[in-house]
């Protein structure tokens, strides 16, 4: 008798956290079907993308870092002749041309004036400027980038101190 009525408390109980457990899991479902839905309409999923990006990617390393004017005023030339052993495969100081155009005195240099030289046509249609630094600045850090269609296979500088530097070093080399 009493045991038969423990049984029935024990089963109860028994049934009472299963159907909780059942409930949890089809309310878990729900919410997790919820949130793949969510996923599933792109304009939410792109906006997060969009935030992520926009904080790592573009903004982030120019406000990580000093301006170029601050890292160039400070650069140190012995260091970038160290970063420029990565050019040297191609460039030369000599003023003899290689797979690419001869350096030497190449800061504020008009671009693709190398006599002799068979420049691309996009860095053709850049020659009325300059290789001030900044703009060897920018080349550097992605020469695809800075010049669509370049025939320089390197992929860059990530380091604004190594592009610094270089850039130094280059303009003690007349
Ligand atoms: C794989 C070969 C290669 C490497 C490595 C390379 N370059 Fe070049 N570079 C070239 C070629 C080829 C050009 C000509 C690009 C064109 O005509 O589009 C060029 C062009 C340039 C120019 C423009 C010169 C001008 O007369 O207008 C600069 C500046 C330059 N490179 C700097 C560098 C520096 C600094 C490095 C190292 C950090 C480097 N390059 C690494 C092949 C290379």
């Amino acid at each position: 008798m009493f045991d038969t009525m423990t049984m029935t408390k024990v089963t109860g109980a028994l049934c009472g956290s299963l159907l909780v457990y059942l409930l949890g899991g089809w309310a878990a479902e729900a919410l997790y079907t919820t949130s793949a839905e969510g996923h599933g309409e792109e304009g939410e999923v792109h906006q997060a993308y969009v935030i992520d990006t926009g904080a790592g990617g573009e903004a982030g390393p120019a406000e990580e870092g000093p301006d170029f004017a601050t890292l160039y005023a400070a650069a140190d030339a012995a260091a970038g002749e160290k970063v420029f052993a990565k050019c040297k495969a191609c460039h030369k100081l000599d003023g003899s041309n290689g797979t690419g155009p001869h350096l030497d005195g190449v800061v504020d240099r008009a671009k693709a004036s190398v006599g002799g030289f068979g420049y691309s046509d996009v860095l053709m249609g850049m020659s009325a400027e300059a290789w001030t630094p900044e703009n060897l600045d920018a080349f550097l850090l992605s020469p695809k980038a800075y010049a669509p269609g370049t025939k320089m296979s390197f992929a860059g500088l990530p380091k604004a101190e190594d592009r610094a530097n270089v850039i130094a070093y280059l303009a003690t080399q007349k």
